[in-house]
């Protein structure tokens, strides 16, 4: 249950009831000082404005008018007419037992959509870099909440596995073949072989003329060319799994909808677009004029669809990726994640999209852009030597460090669990790191912030988790069939289970904003939240009363069921012991 919606509820039916004040907005806000209740009605402000009348007398109005007896203990008018909203204790109570006995965790589901994601994405005409981590592990967790509140998620993988370097590539692999004979040898280094080809491209006398002739027989359809690409596209392909399977993303093969499965239709989009009169020749190319973004001088932004001398683009694949997605996946929404630097070109792609009729009216739009991940020195991340960092290599690093750490703290574990938890952190660590941050501002990435176990990380979450469940171990009793009245009499209590019915709140921002760093700060504050009552609370001391015991322990239960499920959505694992 969302608590949020049902008290915002109650105050709409109140106002419904006051002369003037039918249909009014009912702004509400969480309060985070528990002297001023949980939840905060802000309405009355603005309707006595409207209705030239004293705020505090229309507060007492809807403070009359609205039912709430059920589920707040006091009601509160404070300042210039704030309501403030107690939550009882005893249906707090009421609602953590409830969610107990329920997997959702009394998470409803929503109205079913159709949501189209389109996530990692990276060129295959090089290995996978930094960044990459972003639109992959921030697409992958909007991709599970979405799917956790009742939604039908489409992945799309829009892999850049078209376009001109693709010509210089497959000629240098065909040369390569003759000495190394399979493709997975002559590419085992992607990155390499990228240099080698480009160094040929730029100084080896007619290696430039064949790349360009290998471009025209690819987008021609001859056989031995798209040979020789697919298999290029099959190694990098592998390359990307081999990094989505250590990051323990959920993206499978099936979800590779790359650009060249578009190609056969962008001719048909230009054409169409000609057609309509939204595109015409400029210079030779095909564009459209954008009249509703002008640049200072008042000329339209020109957003160019077909090369002069013929060729596709990019922007023309976006258009045809577009409606496929609307029209053929019937997409309710349909959101895009890249960094922040194409947010331009997919406001003109969607511009663009809504006049020709490539996208229905009703289908939603919406780029999730990113900023970069920096190093220490506020620059873009690079290695030493100051090359991209490959992301294979990054995740070995992290897990590397984990093991170093796990392994100078005292422990009864063995090497083989040592090793499985330090996977676990070393992952989560970097994973964390990158999706607690707002994800449109650019961060510093730093590895001993991320790897420590307090302040807000992965290893503090998960350890938090692991304290949770270790009550049970104590105790020897089995969370399978465990459930308990919960009675709420302590501050810690009260304050615990009112953030546990928040996680619904918590997971409808993520999904409604794509952004999961309002998971992670949820997930922290939790945590904790249930350090602080661990502490205050006793469960398994003696003289501590049974039914007190009980009800910690149910308490405790919920915050480990949340953890291990909001690290979930977060792709992000737990574990039973560290
Ligand atoms: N391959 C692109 C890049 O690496 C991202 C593609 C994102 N999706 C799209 N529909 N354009 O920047």
């Amino acid at each position: 249950m969302n608590i949020f919606q049902l008290v915002q509820d109650r105050f709409k039916q109140a106002l419904t009831k006051i002369e003037g004040a039918e249909g009014a907005a009912a702004p509400m806000a969480r309060s985070n000082r528990p002297e001023f209740g949980e939840y905060q009605f802000n309405g009355a402000m603005g309707l006595a404005k409207k209705l030239k009348s004293n705020p505090r007398e229309i507060a007492a109005k809807i403070l009359d008018a609205v039912e709430l007896d059920d589920l707040a203990e006091s009601l509160e008018i404070a300042g210039p007419g704030f309501i403030n909203v107690k939550l009882k204790p005893q249906w707090l109570g009421e609602q953590i037992t409830a969610a107990l006995t329920d997997p959702r965790l009394a998470v409803e589901k929503e109205p079913e959509q159709t949501v189209v994601v389109d996530l990692s994405s990276p060129n295959l005409a090089k290995e996978m870099h930094v960044g990459h981590l972003r639109s992959t592990i921030i697409g992958d967790s909007v991709a599970r909440v979405i799917e956790f509140l009742g939604h039908k998620v489409i992945r799309q993988n829009h892999m850049g596995d078209w376009g001109t370097q693709f010509g210089m590539l497959i000629a240098h692999l065909q040369d390569k073949l003759l000495s190394e004979n399979v493709a997975t040898t002559a590419l085992s280094d992607l990155e390499d072989f990228y240099r080698e080809a480009k160094i040929r491209f730029d100084e080896e006398e007619g290696f430039a003329n064949r790349a360009r002739e290998y471009v025209v027989k690819l987008q021609g359809g001859d056989q031995e060319c798209l040979t020789l690409w697919q298999q290029f596209i099959d190694v990098s392909i592998q390359h990307s799994e081999e990094v989505y399977a250590k990051l323990n993303v959920n993206l499978k093969h099936e979800d590779i909808m790359g650009e060249s499965a578009y190609n056969p239709m962008l001719a048909g989009i230009v054409a169409d677009l000609k057609a309509k009169g939204i595109a015409v020749e400029d210079q030779g190319a095909q564009v459209v004029f954008l009249d509703e973004m002008k640049n200072k001088e008042g000329e339209p932004a020109v957003f160019i669809i077909e090369k002069s001398g013929g060729g596709f683009l990019y922007s023309t694949t976006d258009l045809a990726a577009m409606k496929y997605r609307s029209f053929d996946l019937n997409a309710d929404r349909i959101i895009i994640f890249t960094d922040a630097r194409q947010a331009l070109h997919f406001k003109q792609a969607e511009m663009v999209g809504r006049k020709g009729g490539l996208l229905k009216a009703e289908t939603s739009y919406e780029h999730g852009p990113f900023g970069m991940m920096l190093g220490k020195d506020g620059k873009p991340f690079k290695t030493r030597t100051g090359g991209t960092v490959k992301l294979a290599d990054l995740l070995d690093e992290a897990v590397e460090r984990a093991e170093k750490l796990l392994s100078e703290r005292e422990s009864n574990l063995s090497a083989d669990e040592q090793k499985e938890i330090a996977r676990k952190v070393g992952i989560g660590a970097i994973k964390y790191a990158d999706l607690s941050k707002n994800r449109t501002t650019d961060y510093i990435f730093n590895w001993e912030t991320m790897l420590s176990f307090e302040g807000d990380t992965a290893p503090y979450l998960q350890y938090a988790y692991t304290r949770a469940m270790s009550v049970f171990r104590k105790a020897e009793i089995d969370v399978a069939t465990f459930n308990a009245e919960v009675i709420i009499t302590e501050a810690q209590e009260k304050a615990l289970a009112v953030k546990l019915l928040q996680f619904v709140e918590a997971i409808a921002g993520v999904s409604a904003n794509s952004t999961p760093h309002l998971l992670c700060t949820y997930l922290y504050e939790l945590s904790s939240l249930f350090m602080t009552f661990y502490e205050a609370c006793p469960m398994l001391k003696d003289g501590v009363a049974e039914e007190t015991k009980l009800s910690r322990m149910a308490l405790s239960l919920l915050v480990a069921r949340t953890l291990k499920q909001g690290l979930e959505l977060l792709g992000i694992e737990t574990m039973e012991k560290m």
